[in-house]
């Protein structure tokens, strides 16, 4: 692992010289909300664009709340926004409805200086009781959005979960399970159509939990020095482009190529809750790991122009979340320090 200030000045240097530039890859933060004790919007937004001014430079919000939306105004990050689960009926009811979505979250802000990149249907919601409803509602927001808005630079799109896969390893063996199969075919060719990726949650921490007697803690740390899994022509030295190419294939099998694209919409690694695995050891070397993986490497061995965007769990812990570990994601305490050392110093 090289150190985080190399990686620092690396970022540091092409955001200064080419700031309009897409880079090789990215690495940005998930901020939810799902606690009693979080700062106010307001306050965790000029922290990130003062104080942490180029250190993150995307950042994913689960709801389309007002408060969020208004601090993000005038700011230059990247913003990519959910549509929650509890609104997607409504916005797939019809066209009407999604213009209205659209016009109360997404024009009215980008007059206010907002810059979005994809507006997410959902997280997880596949297999569930709204997964149905996904697809036509990213229909009536592409029609909303790119046809009616003109706003040519937003993708729509959904984020599943490793639970749309039967199958992950080897990876070229990826395929999507019988029970969400045809929800899956059908949203992964209308996505591929309009040219917007799948967002995936790829947590390599909880494949380790549940398969500690299958899975090395190196592999899935980015730590092992040897191959540890070849499939085919492809070498994997870390769990994390396993679980990635497990999903490159399910898509490829549906489309009939690799010539699509997948963000990384969430991963991470926690702190407490399940020893030995979670630790802040652990969640300090993986998730230095991985945002180097991105930012450096920028892609997995099957896929080569995946220009690796990631968006790292998450901003703090959140004491409504279920269970311990699902809890202890966060990379700052509530007064903004680092729970451990991971964006630049
Ligand atoms: C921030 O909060 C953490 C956790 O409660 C604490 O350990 C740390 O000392 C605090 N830092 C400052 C500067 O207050």
């Amino acid at each position: 692992m090289a150190p985080t200030s190399t990686i620092c000045v690396l970022v540091l240097a092409i955001a200064l010289f080419f700031p309009s530039i897409v880079f090789s890859g990215d690495a940005g933060v998930n901020y939810g909300r799902d606690g009693d004790d979080l700062p106010p919007p307001k306050q965790v937004i000029d922290f990130l664009t003062d104080e942490f001014k180029y250190k993150i430079s995307l950042i994913r919000v689960y709801d389309a709340n007002t408060d969020i939306l208004e601090a993000l105004s005038g700011t230059n990050l990247v913003v990519t926004i959910g549509v929650p689960n509890e609104a997607i009926a409504y916005v797939a009811s019809s066209q009407e409805a999604a213009d209205k979505w659209v016009q109360d979250h997404i024009t009215t802000y980008i007059a206010k200086g907002v810059i979005f990149r994809y507006v997410c249907v959902g997280n997880e919601a596949i297999p569930g009781i709204v997964a149905s409803f996904i697809e036509p509602a990213i229909r009536n927001l592409y029609t909303s959005i790119r046809i009616k808005a003109g706003i040519d630079y937003i993708f729509v799109t959904t984020a599943v979960g490793l639970n749309v896969l039967r199958e992950s390893y080897p990876p070229s063996q990826g395929q999507f399970g019988p029970n969400v199969a045809q929800i899956m075919n059908n949203l992964v060719q209308y996505l591929y159509s309009i040219e917007s990726p799948l967002l995936i949650n790829v947590y390599p921490y909880r494949a380790l939990v549940t398969e500690p007697e299958h899975i090395s803690m190196d592999y899935a740390l980015f730590q092992s020095q040897t191959p540890v899994v070849r499939d085919g022509n492809f070498e994997y030295y870390n769990l994390f482009d396993a679980m990635v190419d497990a999903f490159v294939a399910a898509m490829a099998r549906v489309v009939g190529s690799d010539n699509f694209k997948l963000v990384v919409s969430e991963s991470g690694w926690p702190t407490v809750g399940r020893e030995p695995y979670s630790s802040v050891k652990n969640a300090r070397v993986y998730n230095n790991n991985l945002r180097e993986h991105a930012i450096v490497t920028g892609r997995t061995p099957r896929k080569a122009d995946i220009n690796m965007e990631v968006y790292i769990s998450s901003m703090f812990n959140e004491n409504f979340k279920s269970a311990e570990d699902e809890q202890c994601f966060g990379t700052f305490y509530n007064n903004f320090t680092q729970v451990y050392p991971l964006w630049c110093p």
